[in-house]
């Protein structure tokens, strides 16, 4: 493998499907699917096989309509899952099964009920039950974030050797800040004698707001996998976004050591506005790269500086995320040099600067009654001032 590749891991299908009220159909998954695949995504994690006899088919499915990417399904270490999972996946051109189990104290404890020791001893078990089925096993420490680092370097440990080629730490409830999650990579990577024999992977949940900057923090610590989905969707407050992870890293080649470049960017804006079509969770308009205002410029200083050069206000171009431009909205705040550049769009000329400063004396008065002002808008304006077209 290229070692500076980001690997990029697609949970939208599984993790992204646990937001409640956002359950697709197997149609739906193979269309978001087909989706991640044109963009490149290494890894498509399709579902939970175990999870209902619709999960398994949508995960056999999508194994055997994908052929680029890698696709995935969870179990959690338990024989019966695995075996769901291994014959869910049967037909995949590249196949990989994501076991788990959680390492926290509380989880242990409370949940599963059980000694440390015995939760070692059955991730060793589930790892090697997975081998039957692939090569290709990744292991995640469910609830990683709030585990003692002496016990996850030790199952760590454990399960490189029984054959897990990837090493998942989440941090399931987005407890941690981005400082110390960095620094359990980095410790981890550094005390694990194996882990040169693993990709160390993240998966950070947004519960504090802090999803990408984890998900970054640990990149910059020696993460070479990320798991996010498009648009954040996910349980709770939803995971790492996908379109932000692979921006920053894009945008920020000057930080950070890995690259995204084999991701076909343009596809993020379509493909976020299919989830967001598929799942009825509609994407906020402020929201980072996918929102319908991440390139949209307002103000009148903003406008004139974007319009002389576009790095003045841009610090990644709209269509490279597939945008078809950067939008300039007209309303109060801007100023006559769009105002005059979006007519000449409209195929509209002044004749005389008096013509201009008239027309956008009515602009500026229609803008003060509307919040924004459409092609429409300037259409009827420059009817009612009878200027030259
Ligand atoms: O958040 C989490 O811990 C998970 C695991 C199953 C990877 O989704
Ligand atoms: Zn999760």
């Amino acid at each position: 493998m290229n070692d500076d590749r980001l690997i990029i891991f697609d949970t939208t299908l599984r993790d992204g499907e646990q937001s409640p009220g956002a359950s697709m159909t197997k149609e739906e998954k193979i269309r978001i699917a087909r989706a991640l695949e044109r963009m490149h995504v290494d890894v498509i994690e399709a579902g939970f096989p175990v999870a209902s006899t619709g999960d398994f088919d949508a995960v056999r499915a999508v194994a055997r309509s994908i052929k680029d990417s890698t696709v995935c399904g969870l179990s959690r270490a338990l024989e019966k899952d695995i075996d769901r999972a291994g014959e869910a996946l049967k037909e995949a051109n590249s196949a990989r099964i994501h076991t788990f189990i959680a390492t926290s104290p509380i989880h242990m404890k409370m949940k599963l009920r059980m000694e440390p020791d015995q939760v070692v001893e059955q991730a060793v078990r589930a790892v090697k039950r997975a081998r039957q089925y692939t090569d290709n096993i990744e292991f995640s420490a469910e609830d990683a974030g709030r585990s003692e680092l002496d016990f996850l370097c030790r199952i760590v440990e454990q399960v490189i050797d029984a054959g897990a080629t990837t090493i998942n730490i989440p941090d399931t409830v987005g407890y941690n800040v981005p400082q110390q999650f960095g620094e359990t990579i980095r410790n981890l990577i550094e005390r694990v004698p194996n882990s040169d024999k693993a990709v160390f992977s993240v998966h950070c949940h947004n519960d504090l707001g802090l999803a990408v900057a984890n998900s970054l923090s640990a990149v910059l610590n020696g993460a070479r996998q990320v798991e996010c989905t498009i648009n954040g969707l996910g349980e709770r407050a939803g995971n790492a976004s996908l379109e932000e992870v692979v921006m920053t890293v894009k945008t920020r080649k000057d930080i950070f050591s890995c690259n995204v470049d084999h991701l076909d960017t343009r596809e993020i804006v379509p493909t976020s506005k299919l989830v967001a079509g598929i799942t009825g969770f509609a994407v906020q308009p402020n929201k980072a790269i996918v929102g319908a205002n991440a390139f949209a410029h307002e103000s009148g200083i903003h406008q004139d500086g974007v319009l002389k050069s576009r790095e003045t206000y841009e610090i990644m171009s709209a269509e490279d995320v597939g945008w078809s431009a950067n939008r300039m909205v007209l309303g109060k705040h801007s100023g006559r040099n769009a105002f005059r550049s979006r007519l000449k769009e409209l195929g509209v000329e002044f004749a005389s600067e008096d013509e201009v400063n008239d027309a956008f004396a009515r602009f500026k008065d229609l803008a003060d009654k509307k919040h924004e002002i459409f092609d429409e808008d300037l259409q009827a304006l420059v009817t009612e001032t009878g200027i030259s077209a």
